[in-house]
């Protein structure tokens, strides 16, 4: 830790996580390693909103720390934590609630969502973007590596910051957002955006036979093997261009347009190269998974590192507003 940028991000645990999630933020979240000092949190004070489970709730912790150790983090020289082992985070919370307003609120997506398909609405959805700006500005985080479909969040998250410095003076370092365009839409397995919600995910670490016969299952048009194919409209091939290299990407591009190619055979290529990529990792994850020990001993000294920055800074804005 020291000098590096800090790349903060969260992840909800409100299930197995699944190779959107991956693409989309574990991987280029560890990646940072190399050049920034990481600090990641499972956001389980947002989960729930969604998950009423206490055990599940335990459970997808354990299965996410799990999860990013087998992937490579670092966590002797970078903090990864639960959300809910900082209580400042939801100190501030309440500091920067005061100064949010209502209708900004009203603008954020997943509220509008909620609104539009009759849901009902807890004041934790409502106010999700303030806790989330809160989860960013209590470690003074330089950058955050997000999806997509954070941008607006982290929108919300400069306003507030800016908003705070401007009433009461310089407290907060405005972050900035990093997002994988490439990968900003990963296809699940019925060509829409690969969500939970849709119920289209493919699991990120599960067991090879498991993983298999979920790639086998996406859904692709019902040409004949003979038959020549577009790659930009296929899912599978979609998929595979987020694993393989570029000659590779090339190479079977050209087989699809050839014809001649099959989609039970693309889906075994596209099978065998993510595996080869993620076998490593599920033999690492399967190896600690139930150890509860170090699985505890990770979060716990996660926590000790943040807990110390979350401090100075929740310091900081007590003073600026005269508490
Ligand atoms: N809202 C994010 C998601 O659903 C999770 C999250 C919570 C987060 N707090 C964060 C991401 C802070 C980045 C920074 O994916």
């Amino acid at each position: 830790m020291g000098s590096k940028p800090r790349s903060l991000s969260g992840i909800k645990p409100t299930g197995t996580p699944h190779l959107g999630n991956y693409l989309g933020m574990i991987k280029p979240a560890i990646q940072l390693q190399e050049t920034h000092e990481t600090f990641y949190f499972i956001a389980d004070y947002h989960a729930l909103t969604s998950v009423r489970d206490p055990e599940q709730l335990r459970e997808n912790t354990y299965d996410l720390t799990a999860v990013f150790a087998a992937l490579g983090m670092d966590f002797e020289n970078h903090a990864f934590f639960r959300q809910s082992d900082i209580p400042e985070v939801t100190e501030l919370t309440w500091i920067l609630s005061c100064i949010t307003s209502k209708g900004l609120m009203e603008r954020a997506h997943a509220y509008k969502d909620a609104m539009a398909k009759d849901q009902e609405v807890s004041m934790g959805l409502f106010s999700y973007p303030v806790l989330m700006a809160c989860d960013i500005l209590i470690y003074d985080s330089n950058f955050v590596p997000v999806g997509q479909d954070q941008r607006q969040h982290l929108e919300i998250t400069r306003d507030l910051a800016i908003r705070f410095n401007h009433l009461y003076g310089e407290a907060f370092v405005i972050p900035e957002a990093i997002i994988e365009k490439e990968v900003a839409t990963i296809p699940g397995l019925d060509g829409r955006k690969m969500s939970k919600s849709y119920g289209n995910v493919i699991p990120l670490l599960a067991p090879e036979k498991q993983f298999r016969k979920a790639v086998m299952k996406i859904t692709t048009d019902s040409k004949s093997v003979d038959e020549p194919k577009d790659p930009e409209t296929c899912s599978v091939f979609a998929l595979y261009k987020c694993f393989a290299g570029k000659k590779e990407q090339e190479d079977l591009a050209e087989r699809y347009l050839a014809g001649g190619l099959g989609y039970g055979e693309a889906k075994q290529l596209c099978f065998e190269t993510l595996n080869a990529e993620l076998k490593g990792p599920r033999e690492i994850y399967q190896q600690i998974r139930n150890d509860k020990t170090k699985l505890n001993g990770i979060l716990e000294s996660g926590r000790d590192k943040a807990r110390v920055i979350a401090r100075e800074v929740i310091d900081r804005v007590r003073d600026k507003v005269g508490l």
